[in-house]
């Protein structure tokens, strides 16, 4: 695997591979690689001749008081785990290359981006799409591959794609857990032991949701009860949110509609870390109805 730093050589390398009729996939991360970001790598493999793995911890989508400066960093380690895995390239910029003296421009998404981790984390998708832009801009991917880990960084990312008319195509793969279910993170490293044997329960309350949406709940505000009631069941959690929302506009409707897709959309603090997490689910028919219409 080839280790690149400067965008002019990745832009080089990435139009011979063009050139050549090799068909380029690109899994943008912020490292300290785990089984999450491993497993893109490896869908990337699947559908693509040339995998790129980028590694840049974006500055601009960190708010001030975030975790910026301690996000946990092991650049040599991503390297080996990214050559294992099939990965041909590791993108690996410094901050100056990607936002060098003078660079003064940036995404402004509104819309899909305005709730959840939008209204949370000011300017974070802004951040995300900007770096995101140039480095679709440096690796010139066919493919490009997402975490549904990041649901709604998934749907700024569709968005992106459609305004700004990228030619290529965005996969998103599914959430790799621990055993309890906790989301693989490179945050979890932040958990004590005591706050790591108590993390399951944000997958515990997302199942226990999809539980009663798939016996026939369809009230929203029934919904996010059930989200609620069992994060509270741990008392170092605080609920940053946690709703069920219409899985492509984030619309929040008082109820659900058979076959609508929702999203449960999870952000809570335990202790000082910041966890997110998400389930999928479509609203079952209702039998009822079914019968009303059939009979
Ligand atoms: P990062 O948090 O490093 O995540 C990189 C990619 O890995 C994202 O697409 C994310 O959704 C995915 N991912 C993280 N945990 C996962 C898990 N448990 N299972 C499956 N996929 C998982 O997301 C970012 O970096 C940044 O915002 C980035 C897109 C790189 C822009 O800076």
């Amino acid at each position: 695997m080839k280790l690149i730093a400067k965008s002019a050589e990745m832009q080089s390398i990435s139009e011979s591979h063009r050139l050549a009729g090799k068909k380029i996939a690109v899994v943008p991360t912020m490292g300290y690689l785990h089984e999450g970001h491993i497993s893109l790598i490896k869908k990337a493999k699947e559908l693509a001749d040339v995998v790129i793995t980028t590694l840049f911890v974006n500055p601009t989508q960190f708010a001030p008081n975030e975790d910026f400066e301690k996000y946990p960093r092991s650049p040599e380690r991503d390297y080996n785990l990214a050559q294992e895995n099939g990965s041909d390239y590791l993108f690996n910029p410094a901050t100056e290359e990607m936002y060098p003296g003078g660079f003064h421009s940036a995404i402004n998404m509104t819309g899909i981006t305005d709730k959840f981790e939008g209204e949370k984390r000011h300017n974070h998708f802004n951040g995300v799409a900007t770096v995101v832009a140039k480095l679709f801009n440096i690796t010139k991917p066919h493919i490009a591959v997402f975490g549904q880990k990041d649901y709604q960084q998934t749907l700024a990312i569709y968005q992106l794609v459609r305004d700004f008319l990228f030619d290529l195509k965005v996969v998103v793969a599914p959430t790799i857990r621990e055993n309890d279910g906790l989301a693989m993170s490179s945050r979890n490293v932040y958990l004590s032991s005591a706050e790591r044997e108590k993390a399951g329960v944000i997958y515990k309350s997302l199942s226990d949701a999809l539980l009663v949406i798939e016996k026939g709940e369809n009230r929203r505000k029934i919904i996010n009860a059930v989200l609620h009631n069992t994060l509270r069941s741990v008392h170092e959690i605080k609920i940053d949110y946690a709703s069920a929302a219409d899985a492509d506009t984030l619309e929040e409707p008082d109820v659900f509609l058979p076959g609508e897709h929702v999203i449960l959309v999870i952000a809570v603090y335990l202790g000082k870390t910041r966890l997110i997490d998400n389930a999928l689910i479509t609203i079952p028919n209702d039998p009822h109805i079914k019968k009303h219409y059939f009979v």
